[in-house]
């Protein structure tokens, strides 16, 4: 979190606890590069700044809207999804990670980073980052699953929202596939393999 604190990025979407701002920039930033996403995302929210004004747009505004970030069933997921919560809620987001799965196109990643960083939920989240740095940092080549496992353990009840972040940065950052940034790294001193790639980390034992 130290590290966090003072290395990440200033990023749009980390200043906001607004459910609706924080679930829109998760499903941008799925198979889409932080760059791309920047205009699309303040652009995006001049157009429909909440769930209410989104959820009454018409298909085609909101594919629009999306046009350049492809992957276009994120949009109509979105639309879907945003006209659900304000049927079912009045557009009040459910405040927690179970409640949040249950809604179309929120799935185990997207529901645990909105309610950790709008809610404070003490629910760990992995992507394909966070998954390389535990691997690196354990020396295992855990499974899936297993990393979803390790990040809960390591989860601080203070400030999840952040800590999420902050593996996540650490990954896209520091930690990176190629060529990791070894000597910045703030959990340097627990990696059992200072910047081993993936494939010489060893298999893990199935559970
Ligand atoms: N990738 C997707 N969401 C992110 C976030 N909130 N912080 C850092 N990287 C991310």
């Amino acid at each position: 979190l130290r590290w966090y604190d003072q290395h990440r990025r200033s990023l749009p979407w980390r200043e906001t606890r607004d459910p609706y701002r924080i679930w829109l920039s998760e499903i941008m930033l799925q198979q889409t590069r932080v760059a791309a996403v920047l205009d699309h995302y303040r652009i995006f929210l001049e157009r429909f700044p909440n769930v209410q004004t989104l959820a009454a747009a018409s298909e085609e505004a909101v594919l629009a809207a999306w046009s350049g970030l492809g992957y276009y069933r994120r949009a109509r997921m979105l639309h879907r999804c945003a006209q659900q919560i304000v049927e079912q809620d009045g557009g009040c987001f459910p405040r927690n990670s179970e409640s949040l799965r249950a809604l179309p196109g929120i799935g185990r990643y997207t529901a645990a980073a909105i309610a950790s960083i709008a809610f404070a939920e003490s629910v760990a989240v992995v992507d394909g980052n966070v998954e390389r740095v535990l691997r690196r940092l354990t020396g295992i080549h855990l499974t899936t699953p297993q990393t979803w496992q390790h990040a809960q353990a390591l989860l601080a009840d203070s400030r999840p929202g952040d800590f999420n972040q902050a593996m996540m940065e650490l990954g896209a950052t520091v930690c990176v596939p190629r060529a990791p940034r070894c000597p910045r790294c703030p959990v340097r001193k627990w990696c059992a393999t200072q910047g081993g790639t993936q494939g010489e980390v060893a298999r893990a034992k199935p559970p």
